[in-house]
């Protein structure tokens, strides 16, 4: 397995890698991308950062599914047509009303910023539910990954690395000046999509990643979220 990580494709490690800190700092969540696939190369470069996150006892829990092309396309009418329907098949659950005090407050100033950004007015529902829904057009993404898990005990552990694997891909991804956003949206039909694949019941889909070219004109790509100051989120003990 390490000699598969180690024999990297030369191509594909651009010498205009950005810096750590540059990567960290742009890496933003781009909900607008060009129709432009990425190379096959550039894909597994992507994939094999990811490889090296850490994870609980080294268990390596991540199994990645990429869609492309005509499958891609399919997969979209699928799942719009499930979200239409609300017809849900959730591996885990999720309500943004369990949010409570500033956790609510930034999970609606992310809302704002969005609608803002697609000249949606709040009132308008149906205007919302189509912005909500370009997640199921994988924000005209080429190709996206759906990040499935085994499931241990109250999954958890599992959840964390997923998460770190996740940050390393899109990392990997803002490194090389491309985009990507982690979508809990698409987890919401865990069990269309694993159907759709042929995938395994006993593996369950955390979430999903659409990756690819950004597209700067795109009004999904005007949302900046800033972040809270390192003192409200760090406490240090002596
Ligand atoms: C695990 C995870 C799931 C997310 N799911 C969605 C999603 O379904 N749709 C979406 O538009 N954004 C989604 N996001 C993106 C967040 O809204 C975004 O990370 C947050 O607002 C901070 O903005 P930034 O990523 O641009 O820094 C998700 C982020 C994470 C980490």
């Amino acid at each position: 397995m390490a000699t598969q990580l180690i024999e990297r494709d030369l191509d594909a490690i651009s010498a205009d890698l950005l810096p750590f800190e540059d990567a960290v700092r742009t890496r933003r969540s781009i909900r607008g991308f060009l129709d432009r696939p990425l190379p096959e190369n550039i894909i597994r470069a992507v994939l094999d950062d990811a490889q090296f996150a850490p994870s609980n006892c080294n268990t390596q829990p991540w199994n990645t599914h990429i869609v492309r092309g005509e499958k891609l396309k399919q997969l979209s009418q699928l799942l719009h047509a499930k979200n239409d329907a609300g017809e849900f098949t959730p591996d885990f659950s999720f309500d943004v009303n369990d949010f409570y005090g500033e956790y609510r407050e930034r999970n609606n100033a992310l809302g704002k910023a969005y609608y803002e950004a697609m000249n949606v007015m709040r009132e308008d529902k149906e205007a919302r539910h189509r912005a909500g829904a370009k997640n199921y057009s994988f924000f005209d993404a080429p190709q996206a990954a759906f990040l499935f898990m085994p499931s241990f005990g109250d999954n958890v552990r599992v959840a964390g690395d997923m998460g770190m694997y996740g940050q390393t891909l899109l990392l990997s991804l803002a490194a090389r000046g491309l985009g990507g956003i982690p979508q809990t949206a698409l987890g919401f039909f865990a069990g269309t999509i694993r159907e759709f694949l042929g995938i395994p019941d006993d593996l369950k889909l955390l979430f999903g990643i659409s990756f690819g070219y950004p597209d700067d004109d795109a009004p999904g790509n005007r949302v900046r979220m800033d972040r809270v100051p390192l003192e409200t989120s760090v406490t240090f003990h002596a």
